[in-house]
C-alpha cells in the first residue's frame, strides 16, 4: 500500500517541492534516518520501512511530533474551535504562554500553519495564511490524523546530529538536509548552525560511512564540494517552486515624489531550487543516465 503523505507542516528549507527528485536517488533500505528531520518532507512522501527514525535538535518540533504520533485527539480536541485569523497568530505569537507540552504543540501547530513560509523563528515568524493556498482550519484535524498514522512505531528523537549518526544501525539509508551553508540560517531556525558544524558533520560522515548509505542535500558552493572531494558523487540538481504571499505581503507601499504608490508583487511567485545531491554509493547506469537527464 502507497503510504506517501504530505508533511504536516510548512518548513522553511523543506524538500517537499524537491521530493519526486530525490526518491529517485532512494536506493532500497530496511532502516531510514532523518537527522536533520525538520519538516521531514522525504520521510511523508516515501514508505514507511522496518526501522525508522526522524530527529532534529529543535525541541518544539520534537514536541509536535510527539503529540501528534501519541496524543492526536488532544490537539485535535484543543484546534477544533479555532480560527485562522491575524488576531489569533498574534495572540499565539506574542500573548500566550505555554504551560505544559500540549500548550506547547498547539501553539506551535497554529503558528506553523499560518505563518509565513512556516518559519518558526520568532523574530521572523509573520502572518502568511490565505484561505485560497492555505490549509483551513477544518481540515487541521484530517492532518494530524493521517501524520499520526505515519508516525506510529517511528522513533523520534531530539539529539545534535552527530549523535544519532554515531548511533545508526548498519546498512540504514539516511537522507541528510542541513541548514545551507552559505544562507543566513539563523532566521528561520531556533538553533544556529556554525561553520564549525558542517565540518563536523563532513568528518563524522566521512570516518563512519561505511556502514551506511546516505544522500546528502546542500546548497551549491566551492567549500562544500571541497569539503566533500571524498565522497563518491556530487549531482548539481535544479527544480521549481512557487511561494505564494497573503495580500497585505503582495502590497509594498513606496513613497517615490512624495506620492504614496503601490506595488503589488505576482501572485504565486516562482523559484528555483538550485542544490547539490551528494551520496556515498553510486547508481545503476541506466538510472544514472536517466537522472542527468532530468
Ligand atoms: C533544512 S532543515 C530540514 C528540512 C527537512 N528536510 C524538510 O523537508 O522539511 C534543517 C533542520 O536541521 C535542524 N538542526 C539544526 N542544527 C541541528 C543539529 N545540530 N542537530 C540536529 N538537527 C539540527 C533544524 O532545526 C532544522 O529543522
Amino acid at each position: 500500500m502507497n503510504q506517501a503523505v504530505n508533511s504536516p507542516f510548512r518548513y522553511a528549507g523543506g524538500k517537499f517541492y524537491a521530493r519526486k527528485l530525490i526518491l529517485e536517488y532512494v536506493p532500497q533500505h530496511l532502516s531510514y534516518v532523518e537527522p536533520f528531520a525538520g519538516g521531514a518532507s522525504i520521510f511523508f512522501a516515501k514508505d514507511k520501512v522496518k526501522v525508522n527514525w526522524l530527529n532534529d535538535i529543535d525541541e518544539d518540533l520534537v514536541n509536535v511530533y510527539l503529540f501528534i504520533r501519541d496524543y492526536p485527539e488532544k490537539l485535535i480536541d484543543a484546534l477544533k474551535n479555532e480560527i485562522a485569523t491575524k488576531e489569533r497568530h498574534s495572540f499565539y505569537k506574542n500573548i500566550f504562554i505555554p504551560s505544559n507540552p500540549l500548550e506547547r504543540a498547539i501553539r506551535w501547530y497554529y503558528l506553523n500553519r499560518t505563518s509565513y513560509s512556516g518559519i518558526m523563528n520568532m523574530k521572523n515568524c509573520y502572518w502568511g495564511y490565505g484561505d485560497k493556498y492555505s490549509m483551513r482550519p477544518e481540515n487541521w484535524g484530517r492532518n494530524i490524523l493521517r501524520t499520526s498514522h505515519k508516525l506510529q512505531n517511528v522513533r523520534l528523537t531530539q539529539l545534535d546530529f552527530e549523535e544519532v549518526i554515531q548511533q545508526v544501525e548498519d546498512n540504514s539509508f539516511l537522507f541528510i538536509d542541513p541548514p545551507y551553508f552559505n544562507a543566513d540560517q539563523d532566521k528561520f531556525y531556533n538553533h544556529s548552525f556554525s561553520r564549525e558544524c558542517h565540518y563536523r558533520l563532513s568528518n563524522i560522515l566521512k570516518y563512519s560511512s561505511h556502514k551506511f548509505k546516505f544522500l546528502l542535500t546542500y546548497d551549491n558552493s566551492p567549500e562544500i564540494q571541497e569539503l566533500y572531494s571524498w565522497a563518491k558523487l556530487i549531482h548539481e540538481k535544479e527544480w521549481n517552486y512557487t511561494i505564494n504571499r497573503t495580500d497585505d505581503q503582495k502590497r509594498t507601499k513606496e513613497i517615490k515624489d512624495g506620492i504614496k504608490k503601490e506595488t503589488v508583487a505576482k501572485k504565486g511567485s516562482r523559484y528555483k531550487g538550485r542544490e547539490i545531491f551528494i551520496t556515498n554509493f553510486s547508481f545503476a547506469k541506466k538510472r544514472l543516465l536517466l537522472l542527468t537527464w532530468i
